[in-house]
């Protein structure tokens, strides 16, 4: 969506709080021990208090409330009685509608102690991601910005995922423009339009360059195997520095 009016800038504020807040604590829940569909119902909860709706549940009927996904799960994966352990992997993505207001944002980030060294791959995708939103403003290429992210991630010896991108939002969950890549699209000439809303996206990976979707028809893994971390923020794009609506959910803190 477009920004034109401040009641909608103050609708896409409140819905980003509330998913913003929400991956926050659910972050900071997440302990060796629990299930992951413990997890989902507490940030359900959360959600709720702030009178928001699911996103991946109202537009497409996912079974569970936010996407949850562990070790060779790259996104998408389905909240279930799968215990976590130290060391693991975990990427949690919320995304929901309030009052008409949609927002989405997602944290990568390792359960307990990094055990398995996964923390430099997360660290990466979390420094790309700043890197990428500070530079966009109206009038970058998109593809200028995915040509910043694939070459960030192999300068710290990592790929990206090319069949997932970021997407506009705002009015929906997934809206034009539909595809922010992670690396140079040539065929994508779309630029950046000041007042609009975006959500930015990392998947930087170890081993593979496409996801697969697995049978169950969501869980997300690489084609050819590894670990991914994604880290993701709803924006408006403006002349200067972007507005992060989802600032709060303490992912560069
Ligand atoms: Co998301
Ligand atoms: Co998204």
């Amino acid at each position: 969506m477009s920004i034109t009016k401040e009641e909608e800038l103050t609708g896409m504020q409140k819905v980003s709080e509330a998913v913003a807040h929400t991956l926050k604590e659910m972050s900071n829940y997440a302990q060796p021990g629990m299930t992951t569909k413990q997890l989902d119902e507490y940030g359900a909860k959360i959600l709720s208090d702030f009178g928001a709706k699911s996103a991946p549940y109202e537009t497409y009927g996912f079974p569970g409330w936010t996407c949850i996904s562990v070790n060779n799960e790259f996104c998408h994966g389905i909240p279930s009685n799968r215990i976590l352990k130290e060391g693991d992997l975990i990427n949690i993505d919320v995304s929901a509608e309030l009052n008409g207001f949609w927002s989405d944002n997602g944290n990568s980030f390792v359960v307990g102690k990094d055990i398995h060294q996964h923390q430099k791959l997360v660290d990466a995708s979390k420094e790309i991601l700043h890197k990428a939103i500070y530079n966009i403003k109206g009038g970058v290429r998109i593809s200028d910005v995915g040509h910043l992210i694939e070459t960030e991630a192999k300068k710290r010896g990592f790929k990206v995922i090319k069949n997932l991108t970021g997407h506009g939002i705002g009015r929906s969950l997934h809206e034009a423009p539909s595809e922010i890549a992670n690396y140079k699209d040539k065929y994508n000439q779309t630029r950046f339009r000041k007042n609009s809303v975006v959500a930015i996206e990392t998947f930087i990976s170890t081993t593979s360059s496409y996801a697969d979707t697995l049978s169950d028809g969501w869980t997300m893994v690489g084609k050819n195997g590894g670990f991914m971390a994604q880290h993701e923020h709803t924006i408006v794009v403006t002349d200067g520095k972007p507005i992060i609506l989802t600032e709060g959910n303490g992912v560069w803190n």
